[in-house]
């Protein structure tokens, strides 16, 4: 699988589940006390300074609770489609089109960076460049959220959020391979919530810094 069809498979397949995806999550931080937790600690460790930026943001709820929470949030998104939901849904909040593997964002400017879930569609292979952009546009000493699925293996989704049709790969991982990759990157691990430890699928954050 070459670089660019994973891209042009994960874009395809969020357009396509765009609005039944954002039905899905509406409402999902409010049944779930861990992950607001996770995001809370976020928006402490960000600290009130802007901007903050929410890679792989979906629909916007993320990006509009955080606002919530007071900070300077703005989201992106490698589908259109989900970019235009998250328009449409959160008027007012800042949501563009990019791309994690190639973020058009200057150096150091950001204050704070989140990949809430998002993570999980990049190959193994292409993440430590990622973090490395990760790192190259947050200012030192600014944090940084990383938040996945718990596991070793990888599958295929080929349909989802109502049936619909999907070519993703779901890539789950262990925390400390994630954090060995932030560290290998540059950055300082500092926390890491394991969530649901008894479900089939468990979750982690990791948070860790840009030195500053
Ligand atoms: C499982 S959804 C998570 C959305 C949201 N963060 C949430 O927590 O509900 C994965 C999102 O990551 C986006 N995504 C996947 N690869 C990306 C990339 N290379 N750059 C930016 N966004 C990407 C997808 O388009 C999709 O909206």
């Amino acid at each position: 699988m070459g670089a660019d069809d994973w891209l042009a498979d994960t874009r395809t397949s969020y357009d396509t589940v765009a609005e039944s995806y954002a039905g899905f999550v509406r409402d999902a931080l409010t049944r779930m006390p861990d992950l607001r937790a996770g995001l809370a600690l976020f928006a402490d460790l960000v600290g009130g300074d802007g901007p903050v930026v929410d890679v792989g943001c979906g629909p916007g709820h993320v990006t509009a609770h955080l606002r919530g929470l007071g900070v300077d949030a703005f989201g992106i998104d490698l589908s259109p489609a989900m970019i235009d939901v998250a328009r449409r849904e959160h008027p007012g909040i800042r949501f563009e089109v990019g791309d994690m593997t190639d973020l058009d964002l200057p150096d150091a400017s950001a204050a704070g960076l989140l990949a809430f879930w998002s993570l999980i569609h990049v190959p193994d292979g292409e993440v430590p460049a990622v973090f490395d952009g990760f790192r190259r546009v947050l200012r030192p000493g600014a944090p940084v959220l990383v938040g996945f699925h718990v596991g070793d293996v990888s599958r295929l989704k080929t349909q989802g959020y109502g049936g619909h049709p999907m070519r993703v790969h779901v890539h789950r991982r262990r925390p400390d391979r994630v954090a060995d990759w932030l560290r290998d990157a540059g950055f300082t691990v500092q926390t890491q919530l394991l969530l649901d430890l008894d479900q089939e699928v468990p979750g982690a954050i990791v948070f860790a810094r840009r030195p500053a």
